[in-house]
């Protein structure tokens, strides 16, 4: 069935919650339902839905998948009690790692590094543990509009692509917010009374920092990114863009270091100013503020003799380079 947009204009925000609560409560029934919470705002959004829907009868998980911004689990975590919502985080940092092992191709990883682990490995197990039978998902339109599309493959797309959740994984999916672009979403979380923290958040991508790292993602390069991240995030939260990211790159370059020679590593920082992420253009940043993020990264990424800041728009670019 092809999925049908609620544009932000069309949107009323109470009649969607009420519609959604009620969708969710009749595709459960008297079952539990498992989701997963990155702390994003769509699947921030669903997990508050399926709270109202079906109370403690949805177990929310975080899934730890070792890819996830510093202190992120946590704070998560943490938001979500004081909103009255157990979150429980599971580690899977040795599963994502092992199918990851030696990947370099983009889509590859998305789907073998990433949606297989997601959903045959970690929540199939979720699912069986706790006896539910549903998963609920933030999938949003435009990831099935780029999937579809055959621009990249979203780690949370499967029916879409003709995937029967029920025979390969052994759970149902339900995706409350698949009518809605982020605009719409960020609307339905502030009614719900997501905190701003949550609800105005740039996006970050279920793959996580895994579509940050050029190349090979081991530990230790996801290391590397996270510590960019934290410098480019913390420069960048007030300049008002769409979003904003470190990215490692496999290439190295040749640099100087202590009068010597260093073959090292390269960052590139991007800033989007967006609608939607449907299209995109660099964000217009002073060249001091540019300059401050090189010298701190420089300085407290280890290897890094290179950062440079894309100019190029989407399209012909994506938003993420992975
Ligand atoms: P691209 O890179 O396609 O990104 O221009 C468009 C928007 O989608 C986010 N993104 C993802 N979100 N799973 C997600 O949940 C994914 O696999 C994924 N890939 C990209 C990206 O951060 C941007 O906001």
């Amino acid at each position: 069935m092809a999925v049908q947009e609620i544009t932000l204009q069309d949107l009323s925000t109470e009649a969607f919650i009420d519609e959604q609560v009620k969708a969710i409560s009749e595709a459960v029934g008297d079952s539990l339902a498992v989701n997963a919470l990155s702390g994003g705002v769509d699947s921030s959004v669903v997990t508050l839905l399926g709270h109202r829907a079906l109370g403690d009868r949805l177990k929310t998980y975080f899934v730890e998948n070792g890819l996830m911004r510093a202190g992120e689990p946590q704070r998560v975590a943490e938001i979500f009690q004081e909103l009255g919502v157990h979150v429980e985080i599971v580690d899977a940092k040795d599963k994502f790692f092992a199918a990851l092992a030696g990947v370099t191709d983009p889509e590859v990883k998305r789907d073998k590094g990433i949606t297989e682990v997601f959903y045959k490995d970690v929540f199939a197990g979720l699912v069986r543990d706790c006896g539910a039978k549903t998963l609920l998902q933030g999938t949003i339109y435009t990831d099935v509009e780029e999937t579809v599309a055959g621009i990249k493959r979203q780690h949370n797309i499967l029916s879409q692509l003709g995937i029967d959740t029920e025979e390969a994984y052994g759970y149902k999916v339900v995706e409350p917010v698949i009518q809605l672009r982020k605009p719409a979403v960020r609307a339905v979380g502030k009614a719900l009374g997501l905190p701003e923290e949550l609800f105005a958040r740039p996006p970050f991508p279920g793959p996580a920092l895994a579509t940050r790292v050029v190349g090979a993602v081991t530990p230790e390069r996801i290391a590397l990114v996270r510590a960019a991240t934290t410098i480019v995030e913390g420069e960048l939260c007030d300049s008002g863009a769409f979003q904003y990211m470190a990215i490692l790159h496999e290439d190295r370059v040749t640099g100087i270091r202590d009068g010597k020679r260093d073959f090292g590593l390269q960052i590139e920082v991007r800033c989007w100013d967006s609608a939607d992420a449907v299209t995109a253009t660099p964000t217009d940043l002073p060249f001091d503020q540019l300059r401050r993020i090189a010298d701190r990264i420089i300085a407290e990424v280890p290897g890094v003799v290179s950062v440079t800041y894309n100019i190029a728009p989407k399209p012909p670019s994506c938003i993420e380079v992975v």
